[in-house]
């Protein structure tokens, strides 16, 4: 009989800190809930990296040729403005078909993954069974490609 007030005691003292959580407790929380958000909240890639990525994928690739290749001689990415405007014409410059990198209906409203130059990177047999790019590899990873479709989902920020 004696022991019960204690019980009492010890459970009021448990819960305390359960209806109050200390500063530090708060704090931790906060910083995994940012953490499991971070893909969603993370900051959008920007122009910069976009071209980082694309010039690692052909590094040591003629220019000259590359423009050749896709029947544009403005094929790069030099500036945002260029690659905005490469539409790619494998049969040759003024000739149909002819394939926009980025088609600007695609940009920002989530079909990035539509574009032909995510479709060129990322699927086997390319845009029109034009094959893969870059020809011949090594190809972009995963990680690359999601990069560029977060980029033009964000607006293709510079
Ligand atoms: C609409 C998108 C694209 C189409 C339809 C396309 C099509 C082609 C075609 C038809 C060739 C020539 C293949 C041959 O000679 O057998 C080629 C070559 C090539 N493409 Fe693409 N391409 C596209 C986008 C890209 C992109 C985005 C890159 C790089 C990031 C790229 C990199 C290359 C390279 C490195 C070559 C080889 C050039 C050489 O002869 O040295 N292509 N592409």
């Amino acid at each position: 009989m004696k022991s019960k007030p204690k019980v009492r005691l010890k459970s009021k003292a448990k819960a305390k800190p359960l209806a109050k959580p200390s500063p530090k407790i708060v704090a931790k929380k906060t910083a995994v809930k940012k953490a499991k958000g971070l893909r969603a909240t993370a900051a959008a890639p920007r122009f910069p990296a976009i071209q980082a990525i694309l010039n690692r994928l052909v590094a040591g690739r003629s220019v000259a040729r590359m423009q050749a290749a896709h029947g544009d001689p403005t094929f790069g990415w030099v500036t945002l403005a260029q690659l905005k405007g490469v539409v790619v014409r494998p049969n040759g410059p003024g000739t149909e078909p002819s394939y926009p990198l980025i088609d600007p209906s695609l940009v920002g409203n989530g079909k990035g993954a539509q574009t032909n130059l995510v479709i060129a990177l990322a699927n086997s047999t390319g845009v029109d069974f034009n094959g893969q790019m870059p020809l011949n590899g090594p190809y972009a990873a995963k990680a690359d490609i999601q990069t560029i479709i977060d980029w033009i989902n964000a607006g293709m920020p510079a």
